[in-house]
């Protein structure tokens, strides 16, 4: 099995499933083309989910009937564009992103994919605006998250999914993407730091009994890699 063969059966599912799919009109799947090819054009490196893995973020948020969705790593906006129309109209998702220029162009993107009242991008390193969300849902000002997808630097992943676990409801799903990176995640004495960062999220999330988790490896036009996706217990 080899790479090419997983690009060609992504790019065949997509097409069929996705690309096509009745649900979205024209304008909104243009707006998601447009997207990247917006994030190309402002040199943004190519990292978004795939489109399979965008739509299967989509198709998870309307199981859960998400009204309220955090993400932490906005890039360009892509995958906030898929979360976000899962969203009814009364619902928010709120996307952190450290660099400005990623901010604007995805500020942009959404804006033209018809999103802007949905969404807010904001601006800082997570680890300054996670805990002012939680002050925000301490002082009753701001909602718990129904899901929440981690997608930022991979360094601090166990520190952004402690602070997801305090913002999400009970029932709330909690999903890190890249966790398996070519099996890198194997090699406990890696030098690597995103390594490092993934097991020591692994860690976090195996010692935390609020949560109950899996990991789903996963190859295609982003290679093979992963996603760790976690349930927020009841009490
Ligand atoms: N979720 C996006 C891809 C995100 S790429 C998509 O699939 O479309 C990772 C993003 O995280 C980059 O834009 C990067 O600037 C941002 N990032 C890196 N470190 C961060 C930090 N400490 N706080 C917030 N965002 C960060
Ligand atoms: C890469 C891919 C990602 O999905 C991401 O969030 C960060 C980096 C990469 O392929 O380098
Ligand atoms: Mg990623």
């Amino acid at each position: 099995m080899s790479q090419r063969q997983w690009i060609a059966v992504d790019e065949y599912f997509t097409g069929a499933l996705i690309d096509t799919d009745t649900d979205g009109d024209t304008d909104t799947d243009n707006a998601l083309h447009a997207a990247l090819a917006a994030s190309d054009a402002a040199g943004l490196p190519a990292i978004a989910v795939s489109p399979a893995q965008g739509k299967l973020l989509n198709l998870l948020a309307s199981l859960i009937n998400a009204r309220h969705i955090l993400e932490i790593g906005t890039l360009a906006g892509y995958s906030a564009i898929w979360l976000a129309r899962a969203l009814p109209p009364d619902g928010r998702l709120i996307t952190l992103e450290s660099e400005l220029r990623h901010a604007e162009v995805a500020r942009t993107n959404i804006a033209k994919a018809g999103l802007a009242d949905l969404v807010e991008v904001r601006l800082g390193p997570a680890l300054d605006t996670l805990p002012q969300l939680e002050q925000e849902r301490s002082s009753g000002r701001a909602q718990p998250f129904d899901l929440v997808f981690i997608d930022a630097d991979k360094e601090h992943n166990a520190d952004y999914f402690a602070a997801g676990v305090r913002l999400t409801r009970p029932g709330g799903l909690i999903i890190v993407d890249n966790v398996v990176r070519g099996g890198a995640v194997l090699d406990a004495g890696s030098d690597n730091s995103t390594v490092q960062g993934t097991r020591r999220l692994i860690d976090t999330i195996s010692a935390d009994p609020s949560v109950s988790a899996t990991a789903i490896q996963t190859v295609g036009v982003k290679g093979y890699d992963g996603f760790v996706m976690a349930l927020v217990k009841a009490p």
